[in-house]
């Protein structure tokens, strides 16, 4: 008796239809390199911020300090007089070339000049030898 044959055949190959949509988005979560190093924006390494002094990072309008050894703080850089990014750091002084407003390195406060506001602090991290902007 060979009542079955009619059914040979009929396998096709519909089984790899759902494969086919695989989806290529495998690394949407963020853009930055995340291994063991933390959230945020590496800036640079800390040598680069002398102690007592500090770096301005235009692209992020960020300016870090060191005020003592070992510790960085993060200001921004847009000037709260008229908008400029401040132009350097010395003598333990942000300033801002625009109207020479004169802030302090430690704290951002104002020490002299036309701007009436601190700069306002960002949060910066310091993991291994690198700075972050949180
Ligand atoms: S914008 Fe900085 S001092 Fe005027």
């Amino acid at each position: 008796m060979l009542a079955a044959c009619s059914s040979y055949g009929d396998d096709g190959s519909d089984t790899e239809a759902t494969t086919a949509s695989t989806p290529a988005t495998t690394e949407t979560t963020t853009g930055t390199t995340a291994d063991a190093t933390p959230a945020g924006t590496e800036l640079g390494p800390t040598s680069d911020v002398p102690v007592g002094g500090g770096k301005i990072f235009p692209t992020e309008k960020v300016v870090v300090t060191q005020p003592t050894a070992g510790t960085f703080q993060g200001f921004s850089a847009v000037c709260t007089h008229q908008g400029c990014t401040v132009s350097s750091v010395k003598s333990g002084e942000i300033i801002c070339n625009c109207h020479q407003s004169h802030f302090s390195a430690a704290d951002g406060s104002v020490v002299s000049g036309p701007a009436k506001t601190a700069l306002p602090s960002k949060t910066v991290t310091v993991s291994g030898d690198a700075i972050y902007l949180a």
